[in-house]
C-alpha cells in the first residue's frame, strides 16, 4: 500500500517515542462492513443503501487508532488475526495511525471475524451484526510473551474472561515487584451482557460498565450502577459508565460522582464506536494525571466529535 503522508507522520512519531513505555490495548480486532441508511430496512426489504464501506472494527483496535493519535506514547494493539488476505485491512489501518501490532497472533486456516453494520443516520443509532467463524482469542500464553516492563497502561475489552483473569493475575505479580512508577494501570471495560463480565469489577484500576451492561443488571441510571457496581470493585478503583448522548459518569477513588454532558455535534453522522472512542479519551487523559472530572469532560467533547463523523480519524479534534 501507497504510505500517505499522514502515515508517515504517524510512524515518525511513533518511532520518536521509541524506548518509553507504551499503552496496550487487548481485545479484538474484526471487519466492519458498514452500511449507512436513511430509514430502518424493515423485514425481508430490497433496500439500496447510501453508502457502504469495509473497514477495521473492534473495540480494542478502535480505541487503540484513536488512542494513538491523542497520546505521545506509542499505542500497541494485541489481538489475534487470520492469516487470510482480510487482514491486511486491520493491519494497514493499524499502520496508518501508527499504531504497533508486533505481538498480534495469526492463526492459519482462520477467517476473520465480521460484523455488517447498519448505521440510521437519522435516528444516529448502529446495530451490529457480529460472527465468529472460527478466529479463537487470544490466550494467555499469548499474553505471557510480552515483556510487561515495556508497559505503563494496560487495557482489556471484556471478553474471554477465564484468560483475561489470568493476564491481570500476572501484571498484579509484575507490580509487587515494581516500584511505584513502574507499576502498570489496568484498565477493563464491561460491556456485553455476559454473567462471566462480572468477575472484571474486583481487578481493574480504572473500569468501564457499558449502559447495555447496566441496563442487563436492571439499572436505570448510570449514577445507580456505579453506586450498585462499587461494591465489588477494588479500593481507589475508579468506575465510569457512559451514557450515550446523556454523557458519562464516573466514580471517583473517594466515591465522589461525577458528570459530564454529552456534546453532541451540529449533525450526527455515526454513533459507531463512539464508546471505543470515550474509553481512548479516558485513557489517554488519565494517563496524563488529570482529574476524573476533566476526563470524563474531555472524552465526551471526543466521543461527541466522532458521532459527527465518518470512522474514527479525530486529527480535527486534537488540532482544535
Ligand atoms: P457505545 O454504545 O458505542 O458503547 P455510548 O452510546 O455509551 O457508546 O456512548 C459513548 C459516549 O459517546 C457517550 O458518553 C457520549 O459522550 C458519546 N455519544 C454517544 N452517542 C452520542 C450522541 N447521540 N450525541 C452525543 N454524544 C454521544
Ligand atoms: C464498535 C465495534 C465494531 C465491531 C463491534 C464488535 O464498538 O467494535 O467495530 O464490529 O463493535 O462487537
Amino acid at each position: 500500500m501507497k504510505k500517505t503522508s499522514f502515515s508517515n507522520d504517524m510512524a515518525e512519531k511513533r518511532k520518536s517515542l521509541d524506548g518509553q513505555k507504551k499503552i496496550l490495548m487487548v481485545g479484538l480486532a474484526c471487519l466492519d462492513l458498514v452500511n449507512v441508511v436513511d430509514s430502518y430496512p424493515i423485514e425481508d426489504q430490497d433496500m439500496r443503501v447510501e453508502s457502504q464501506r469495509w473497514c477495521r472494527g473492534g473495540n480494542a483496535s478502535n480505541s487503540s487508532v484513536v488512542l494513538s493519535q491523542l497520546a505521545d506514547s506509542v499505542v500497541e494493539c494485541l489481538v489475534t488475526l487470520s492469516d487470510k488476505a482480510t487482514s491486511q485491512i486491520i493491519l494497514q489501518d493499524l499502520e496508518k495511525y501508527g499504531t504497533s501490532h508486533e505481538n498480534c497472533v495469526v492463526h492459519p486456516d482462520t477467517e476473520t471475524p465480521t460484523s455488517v453494520v447498519i448505521v440510521n443516520k437519522v435516528t444516529g443509532t448502529r446495530t451490529i451484526l457480529h460472527g465468529n467463524r472460527s478466529l479463537p482469542e487470544l490466550r494467555f500464553e499469548d499474553f505471557d510473551k510480552l515483556s510487561l516492563s515495556k508497559y505503563k497502561w494496560i487495557h482489556f475489552e471484556g471478553r474471554n474472561v477465564t484468560e483475561v483473569l489470568k493476564m491481570i493475575d500476572k501484571i498484579n505479580l509484575h507490580n509487587e515487584n515494581v516500584s511505584e512508577d513502574d507499576r502498570i494501570t489496568v484498565s477493563v471495560e464491561i460491556e456485553k451482557p455476559r454473567i462471566e463480565c462480572q468477575h472484571l469489577f474486583p481487578k481493574g484500576d480504572v473500569v468501564f460498565v457499558s449502559k447495555d451492561y447496566a441496563r442487563h443488571q436492571g439499572y436505570e441510571t448510570a449514577g445507580e450502577c456505579l453506586e450498585g457496581n462499587s461494591v465489588h470493585t477494588k479500593d481507589q478503583c475508579r468506575l465510569i459508565c457512559a451514557w450515550g448522548e446523556d454523557g458519562a459518569w464516573g466514580r471517583d477513588k473517594d466515591g465522589t460522582l461525577h458528570h459530564s454532558p454529552g456534546f453532541p455535534p451540529e449533525r450526527i453522522v455515526e454513533t459507531l464506536a463512539a464508546g471505543d472512542t470515550f474509553n481512548a479519551g479516558i485513557v489517554f487523559s488519565l494517563v496524563n494525571g488529570n482529574s476524573l472530572q476533566s476526563s470524563l469532560l474531555y472524552a465526551c467533547r471526543l466521543a461527541g466529535f466522532k458521532c459527527g463523523i465518518q470512522g474514527l480519524d479525530v486529527r480535527k479534534f486534537v488540532h482544535s
